[in-house]
């Protein structure tokens, strides 16, 4: 009895873990151009579209994942990871849930880096971004967020922000041949794992 109570258990949170899971929309489809403000915080609605978002990011091994990806037309982004294998050395991005984010560059420079979307699979691009930004909104709850970001943190903001405008990264690419295959850069990848 005990056995086949925790089967079920087990059965059950499988199921429950492969419904939060979304599709992930992808560049070219119906991405939606313009994420509508988040009305009400602490929600359960809220909170399940949290949970699928970092359900959905973790099945696919991603940094950063926001709504409109999901088909959901709110703005709210996810992130956050402690290491990238592609980036070894940036520091870790702490783990973020941002709603209504507004962005202030605090620094006149941009610098280049590679940027990957799990929009855009197989590809790579080097965008020009704010080498740092303050960041400000909300958490699920409601309560605020004012940060500073640089670097990775910075551009893992930006790239996601860009995703409630409808901007994906390859529209930001000031110098297109600078978009290219994983395969290209990253010999040695699988260019299918984590995009
Ligand atoms: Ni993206």
């Amino acid at each position: 009895m005990g056995k086949e109570k925790g089967r079920l258990k087990s059965l059950s949170s499988t199921k429950l873990i492969a419904m939060t899971v979304r599709d992930i929309l992808k560049m070219g489809g119906p991405h939606p151009l313009l994420a509508q403000p988040v009305q009400a915080f602490g929600t359960t609605d809220l909170q399940s579209l949290i949970v699928n978002l970092f359900d959905t990011m973790a099945a696919v091994n991603g940094a950063c994942l926001a709504a409109p990806q999901i088909g959901v037309d709110l703005q709210v982004v996810i992130l956050g990871f402690d290491q990238n294998e592609r980036y070894p050395d940036e520091p870790p991005v702490p783990r973020t849930m941002l709603i209504k984010p507004a962005i202030t560059p605090l620094d006149v420079d941009m610098t280049d880096g590679w940027e990957r979307c799990l929009s855009v699979p197989c590809l790579r691009g080097v965008v020009p971004r704010h080498a740092r930004i303050r960041y400000a909104g909300f958490d699920p709850e409601g309560h605020t967020i004012d940060l500073e970001a640089e670097r990775s943190h910075a551009r893992v903001v930006r790239h996601e922000c860009d995703h409630l405008i409808g901007r994906l990264y390859p529209t930001r690419i000031a110098d297109l041949p600078k978009l290219g295959f994983t395969s290209v850069p990253y010999p040695d990848l699988d260019p299918a794992s984590d995009d």
